[in-house]
């Protein structure tokens, strides 16, 4: 990125060449460190996501930990995101053939190893160097779709460039109606698969600790951050060998944003608060492909969008980090697939942390997952490698229960395999 290397801070740091390309653990030269650390890691040994949230936040610089571990204002949302999965229990059924099982589906026509995508995140390259490329080449490996945020450190271009099975693009509708329509054109170049319309943030959700803590990317050399990155030897090597800092689909592309000063200003002037659903219309006719509209809560929205030609809706609040106080996506699921089920794909993300969460999702009528701070957690914690894993513990974790309630293959999975009472039934 041509601008990048105004960028303050950086002049404190080696830059590698403008070529340089992402390297991931499995492809970073030989030296005995690398060679070290992929011994000494035995992955295994991490046997669930809470287990590489606890290394995630070990590793990584404070800010960029509270930035994917908190939610907005009393987190409340944040918190029953997850709760509200406990209560749903399993029927299990015994003495049932369970050979031979499978995850795989489809999700918008593509085919899947399970059900799930790795969600959009801003500021992924800062929980781990080149964290979208390392995100994005472990689902590609491991058989799940990748999404792009508008708000990423890797470029589309970038991530185009190092990986090799079509991504998703997730557009942020801005006032500047020129840069999206390029940010759509880049999408459209770079041979996207679908287009992901985030519809829950014309205004942004506050969320303390990114306050306190002064969230930038990269962070600003005060004293706290300086004593915290002290602390953060592999995160700041990495970093130190990266030219990916800071927010490449817009930095070199946007008009006034040449560096990052006047980025977040930038920001907060140019989500648009006036996103409506015409809009919608003309996104779909300029992108004219698969089209996901993510933020769905209420029946009466999933209905708009089916009727704005979504291909798939995702009931999401952001991980709880918009709407304090809006139900969890579990308790909206049923209103949601009850109105537009049959006629759109009804997807579900925030508070997903295991494969069980999604069992319990896709027996209420979920056709499929984004996964958030569970792959951020992998990411933080391991690189690719630890994405790989979040994926891997997800799925077998899916798989095993999926099998204890008696079933080889999603498709024969429903509400029968929940116990009466326990799940959250359509309010109206
Ligand atoms: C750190 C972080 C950054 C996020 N950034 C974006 C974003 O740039 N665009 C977007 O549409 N959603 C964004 N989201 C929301 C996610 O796409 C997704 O809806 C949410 O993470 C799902 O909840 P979960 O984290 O509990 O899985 C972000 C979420 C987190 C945790």
């Amino acid at each position: 990125m041509a601008d990048s290397d105004k960028v303050r801070g950086f002049r404190l740091w080696k830059r590698p060449s403008e070529k340089q390309k992402c390297r991931t653990a499995t492809e970073s030269e030989p030296t005995n460190q690398t060679k070290g650390k992929g011994q000494m890691r035995d992955l295994s040994k991490m046997t669930c996501i809470e287990d590489l949230r606890r290394v995630a936040k070990f590793k990584m610089p404070k800010m960029f930990y509270d930035y994917i571990d908190s939610g907005s204002w009393t987190q409340h949302t944040y918190r029953a995101n997850t709760t509200d999965f406990a209560p749903i229990e399993f029927r299990q059924r015994v003495l049932v053939n369970m050979e031979g099982r499978s995850l795989e589906s489809e999700m918008i026509g593509q085919k899947v190893k399970m059900p799930l995508a790795i969600a959009p995140t801003g500021f992924t390259g800062m929980a781990w160097a080149d964290g979208e490329i390392h995100a994005a080449r472990a689902a590609e490996k491991f058989g799940v779709p990748f999404s792009l945020s508008t708000m990423s450190i890797c470029s589309i271009e970038d991530v185009a460039e190092n990986t090799s099975a079509p991504f998703w693009f997730q557009l942020y509708v801005m006032r500047d109606r020129e840069f999206m329509e390029n940010l759509i054109k880049r999408a459209q170049d770079a041979k996207c698969s679908a287009l992901i319309l985030t519809a829950d943030l014309q205004v942004l959700g506050q969320r303390h600790k990114d306050i306190k803590n002064g969230l930038s990317a990269p962070p600003k050399p005060t004293i706290m951050n300086c004593i915290n990155l002290a602390t953060k030897w592999e995160w700041c090597w990495n970093m130190l060998h990266t030219e990916r800092r800071t927010f490449r689909n817009i930095v070199g592309h946007a008009k006034n944003v040449g560096d990052l000063s006047s980025l977040s200003s930038w920001t907060s002037e140019q989500f648009d608060p006036r996103l409506s659903w015409d809009d919608v219309a003309r996104i779909k006719d300029l992108w004219g492909g698969k089209l996901i509209i993510k933020g769905i809560m209420e029946p009466e929205d999933a209905e708009l969008a089916v009727k704005h030609g979504a291909d798939a809706i995702v009931v999401s609040n952001h991980g709880g980090r918009q709407l304090d106080g809006a139900p969890s996506t579990i308790d909206a699921l049923p209103d949601v697939v009850q109105a537009v089920g049959s006629q759109t794909e009804v997807w579900l993300d925030s508070g997903i942390r295991s494969g069980q969460d999604m069992l319990k999702a896709w027996a209420m009528g979920a056709r499929g997952f984004l996964t958030g701070r569970a792959f951020l957690y992998g990411l933080g914690a391991y690189g690719e490698d630890g994405v790989r894993r979040a994926l891997e513990i997800m799925y077998n974790e899916m798989d095993v229960t999926m099998a204890f309630t008696g079933h080889r293959n999603l498709s024969e999975v429903d509400k029968n395999i929940l116990v009466e009472g326990t799940y959250p039934l359509p309010r109206r």
